[in-house]
């Protein structure tokens, strides 16, 4: 990309934001003096050497890209005119047409990152408006490898689906858990020896996933084969509609993006 960016993170203070930045610096894609970031209320302790400031404009004057972070019902009242830098959002609901309405430029990004930023493990799907460069693409695509792994996708519906799907982070693998360990409690199994059989379990498959690069569907597939324990459970969880619940949350969350978006 050549040259050293300036970045500032309207809301920079909230979790996403501050995990963004952390992921940024570790990253060295921004230098800590060429990143702004802004708080509405306290201060964060963090990041030392950054500007911090309650004055979004400002910190949009001294941006080259500036990403918006703040929650989507506190985005209508922001009014920043970045005169058209590059924004990218990584706000659920609201779309680029409202954002380049409301920022006054015509090279928006959306995006959808997700909780696992914080650890360097988000997945983000990203969409740009007509008029982003070349060069705001692969701002971007820096921007969120240093937070995880990254794609480009074709429309903004898939960012509306991709939402629910991926922009939970750990809540869904978190509610398989939640349950499995409700179930063990129950079943008389200490709730130390719960926590600690759960979360390996989970640690683990993400871990096997990762490094075997196979695909979920194969790994479901083998243990039914075994014909075992496993596969016994597996059919006593479809038959109970585990597939058809995963289905209706993510059009429940599919819908509720585009419901935000409509209220924005
Ligand atoms: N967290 C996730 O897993 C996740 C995943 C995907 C997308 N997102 C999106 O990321 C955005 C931020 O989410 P979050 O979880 O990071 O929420 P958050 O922790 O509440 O962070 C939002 C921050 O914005 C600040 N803020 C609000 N209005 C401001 C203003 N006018 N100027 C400066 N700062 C302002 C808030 O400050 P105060 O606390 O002082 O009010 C807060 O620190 C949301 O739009 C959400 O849809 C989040």
């Amino acid at each position: 990309m050549g040259g050293s960016l300036r970045i500032g993170i309207v809301g920079g203070g909230g979790w996403l934001g501050g995990s963004i930045a952390a992921s940024l610096l570790d990253a060295a894609l921004v230098q800590p003096h060429d990143l702004s970031l802004s708080y509405r209320k306290e201060q964060p302790q963090r990041f030392t050497g950054s500007f911090w400031t309650t004055d979004n404009q400002h910190l949009a004057d001294r941006s080259d890209v500036i990403i918006m972070s703040v929650r989507p019902a506190d985005w209508p009242p922001l009014l920043v005119d970045v005169d058209g830098k590059l924004v990218i959002s990584v706000m659920a609901g609201v779309r680029l047409g409202q954002l380049a309405e409301h920022h006054n430029t015509k090279r928006v990004m959306r995006s959808l990152p997700n909780a696992a930023a914080e650890v360097g493990k988000s997945y983000t799907p990203w969409i740009g408006s007509a008029d982003v460069t070349d060069q705001d693409r692969a701002i971007v695509r820096a921007i969120f490898d240093a937070c995880g792994t990254q794609d480009e996708v074709a429309s903004e519906s898939d960012i509306d689906y991709l939402t629910g799907l991926s922009g939970a982070g750990p809540a869904f693998p978190a509610l398989l858990a939640a349950a499995m360990m409700n179930d063990a409690v129950a079943r008389g199994l200490g709730r130390e020896i719960a926590q600690r059989a759960v979360t390996s379990v989970l640690i683990g498959a993400g871990r096997l996933l990762e490094r075997r690069d196979e695909k979920p569907a194969d790994t479901v597939e083998a243990f039914l084969g075994y014909r075992g324990t496993t596969a016994a459970a597996i059919e006593a969880m479809r038959a109970a509609g585990f597939d058809a619940a995963v289905a209706d949350g993510l059009a429940a969350a599919q819908r509720k993006s585009v419901s935000m978006g409509e209220r924005s």
